[in-house]
């Protein structure tokens, strides 16, 4: 266990809520990192340091639920969330602790949803402030069953989840998923290639929908609207036709083609696991080659695509977002994830939120404009 000094921060009296006492604030970032989750801490810390007039102390647990499972925390400081609104990844660290897993016993015994309770109770918290995904947000939802006072943060470059029209992170992602495109668009471009950019999205294809318009992919393919290889090989034929040498396609790592979707989710892991190329992408590079003439080139970004400092609208939607869950915290408003319903900075209910993927409508306005672009998706 660590233990940091915290000085309690006591403003003025200018609060808009009437409760003087001091809270005890527990936060964990759970999960695949992303770029604005320090950005968002910092925003929950200062709007705290402004709402709560009995000061704040705060208990930052290391390394995600697993820091709240064996007690791994820090009493952290506001000089702790001082110049990290830039910074990307975590000062708290992350894992991924599978939400499955929560209810069976680690290897020594040890009753995990127990064991989180009652280190909740041991720092005597008033709330417990969880920035995660989908899987975490079906843990946070689980405390908050089990008695506990929760407020949780829409985190996730896939943009997936449920309840909140924009997740932070996501958007930064874009960011760099784009930039991948345009350099392959030089390069595509002097050699007359076809090139594929495999962006990250196993479930949902928004990453790869943005970065793909936004680069002017010629082809994407998402997991939403499953491809068959002859209308990919066509788009391409067309594209020579019209005298364009190269082509790009963003393709998301969870793309499938329409007769693998017919699987059952046995029998596709199960072919998954037969695969003998690494990736969809060099699936499909292989493919492309083999029934056609293109020199095709594959790139996968992979992680860089969560790496790096966060983009000025992360930052701004993510401090915006985090000061609403002090504003939760300082009305003893619990049990709620923070969300984004247009522009606008709202919340959901934890129970609503639990157990839903977001996904690409395949009839969505977006896709729509993007076919009219003349963008195929195989489909
Ligand atoms: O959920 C975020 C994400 O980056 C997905 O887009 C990707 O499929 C997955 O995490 C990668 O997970 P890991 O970092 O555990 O390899």
């Amino acid at each position: 266990m660590i233990q940091g000094f915290l000085k309690p921060y006591c403003n003025n009296k200018k609060k808009g809520y009437g409760d003087t006492s001091m809270k005890r604030i527990g936060m964990l970032t759970s999960g695949g990192d992303c770029q604005s989750l320090n950005a968002t801490m910092r925003g929950v810390v200062k709007g705290l340091q402004e709402l709560v007039a009995g000061g704040v102390e705060i208990y930052g647990f290391e390394n995600g639920y697993k820091g709240l499972i064996y007690g791994n925390y820090r009493k952290l400081s506001g000089k702790d969330f001082s110049g990290i609104l830039t910074t990307g990844g975590t000062i708290l660290g992350t894992s991924r602790q599978p939400f499955k897993q929560m209810r069976v016993p680690d290897e020594n015994g040890l009753d995990k949803v127990e064991a989180m309770k009652s280190t909740y109770r041991y720092l005597k918290l008033d709330c417990l402030v969880i920035l995660g995904g989908n899987g975490s947000q079906k843990t946070a939802n689980l405390l908050r069953e089990e008695g506990l006072n929760i407020v949780s943060l829409p985190k996730t470059i896939d943009n997936d989840l449920w309840g909140t029209d924009m997740t932070f992170g996501f958007q930064s992602a874009v960011d760099l998923a784009t930039e991948a495109i345009d350099c392959i668009h030089t390069t595509a471009a002097s050699h007359n290639r076809v090139f594929i950019v495999e962006l990250m999205g196993h479930k949902v294809g928004w990453v790869t929908l943005h970065a793909g318009i936004a680069g002017g992919a010629d082809i994407i393919l998402i997991p939403e609207i499953p491809y068959d290889i002859r209308h990919v090989i066509s788009a391409l034929e067309r594209r020579k036709e019209q005298g364009k040498g190269f082509s790009i396609l963003a393709v998301a790592e969870g793309a499938i083609s329409k007769e693998d979707s017919e699987l059952s989710k046995k029998e596709y892991k199960e072919k998954l696991k037969n695969r003998v190329y690494p990736t969809v992408g060099y699936e499909l590079a292989a493919q492309i080659e083999a029934m056609t003439d293109f020199e095709v080139r594959v790139t996968v970004p992979g992680h860089t695509q969560r790496g790096g400092q966060p983009c000025p609208f992360d930052r701004v939607i993510s401090s915006r977002l985090g000061v609403k869950a002090a504003e939760l915290i300082a009305a003893e408003d619990y049990g709620k994830m923070v969300s984004m319903k247009g522009y606008e900075i709202t919340t959901t209910p934890l129970g609503e939120v639990a157990g839903k993927l977001k996904y690409v409508s395949p009839d969505s306005d977006i896709v729509k404009q993007a076919k009219h672009l003349g963008i195929s998706f195989g489909d």
